[in-house]
Formats: C-alpha cells, structure tokens, sequence
C-alpha cells in the first residue's frame, strides 16, 4: 500500500469511547407505549434508517457521475431526491431517539447493516444508474410496508404515520420520477 503523507504527521491519540447508552439497548420514555413495541419499533426504524442512509447516499453519488444526453436533468432530480431522502434520514433517526433507542449514524456501521447492495466504486451507464435506485426504492417500499402494519398492530401509530406519510408517500414518487427516465423498448411492429 503506498504511503501517505498524512501518516507521517504526528497527532494526539483519538479521544477513547465513553458511551451513556449502548447501541441496541432501550431507555425508559414515558410515552404510554410498551417496551415491547419500542423495542421493536427502534430495530425496525434503524433498518430503515440505513437503508435511507444508503439510498440517500447512491443518489448523492449518481449526481456526481451522471452522464449522457440527460446529464443536466439527472444531475438535478438526484440531487433533489438526495435531499428529500435526507430529510427522511433525520426523521427516522430522531424518531429511533424518541422510542429510546440509539440511532445508526456512522457510514461504516450503515454499510453492516444495509440491505441495500453496494454499488461498484466507478461510474456506471445512465440505465444502471436508475436500475439500482428503482431496486432500492423497492427494497425500501417492501420493508416499509411491514414495518407500518408492525407498528400499526402494537399501538405505534406514531411510527406507522411517519412511515407511511414520509417514507413510503415520498419513495413511491421518487419511484415515478426515476421510472420515467428509463428508456422505453422499442414497440413490436407486425
Ligand atoms: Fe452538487
């Protein structure tokens, strides 16, 4: 491996850990709602978070790379699915906090748990590109779906709403918008 020159520089050793709450533990929040179905609901929600994380970041990506004929509007739809799919990030995890639970954060951590496949380091053709965000979207909309009937089933109406008004309503039409771009197969002629 070459060597870098940052690791010639000398630099204080990295401030130890020191946690309040475990990743995977629960802490007692008195919003009327069983431990059993917070539990659950924070295991659910922080799938759901990485795997927002994850799409949230291929969009990202694919903004960078785009190319081809629709380059400038691509460019511009990705980013603006990559914002809208970080607001879903924060609420997510800010609701995995409200049920007392700790929320995923760190790339590394995210990368163990998506279930979203990783995409190739170089960039990939314009069709690629929407074939792996259409199966991400999908991924998502299909564990969504359990979740909101999970939460729904326990009491969590809290969860199930954010679930269905943001996270499904707004991947269900991002899914419209990237599905329109695919180039349609030629029409069979007689
Ligand atoms: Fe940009």
């Amino acid at each position: 491996m070459k060597e870098s020159a940052l690791t010639k520089v000398p630099r204080a050793d990295a401030p130890p850990p020191y946690e309040v709450q475990a990743f995977g533990t629960l802490t007692d929040v008195p919003i009327a709602l069983a431990e059993a179905a917070r539990r659950e609901g924070v295991d659910n929600l922080n799938q759901l978070l990485a795997d927002t994380i994850t799409l949230r970041d291929l969009y990202r990506k694919h903004h960078w790379q785009a190319s081809g004929p629709t380059f400038y509007m691509l460019h511009l739809l990705f980013d603006k699915h990559y914002r809208e799919q970080d607001e879903l990030v924060d609420a997510v995890a800010e609701r995995v906090m409200q049920l007392g639970g700790v929320s995923v954060a760190m790339g590394a951590d995210v990368a163990e748990m998506t279930l979203v496949p990783s995409p190739p380091k170089g960039r990939e053709r314009t069709a690629e590109q929407l074939a792996r965000l259409l199966f991400a979207h999908e991924v998502i909309l299909e564990e969504a779906r359990a979740m909101a009937r999970y939460a729904e089933r326990d009491g969590d109406v809290g969860t199930a709403d954010l679930i269905v008004s943001k996270i499904i309503r707004t991947n269900e039409t991002q899914v419209w918008f990237v599905a329109e771009h695919r180039t349609a197969a030629p029409a069979e002629v007689e």
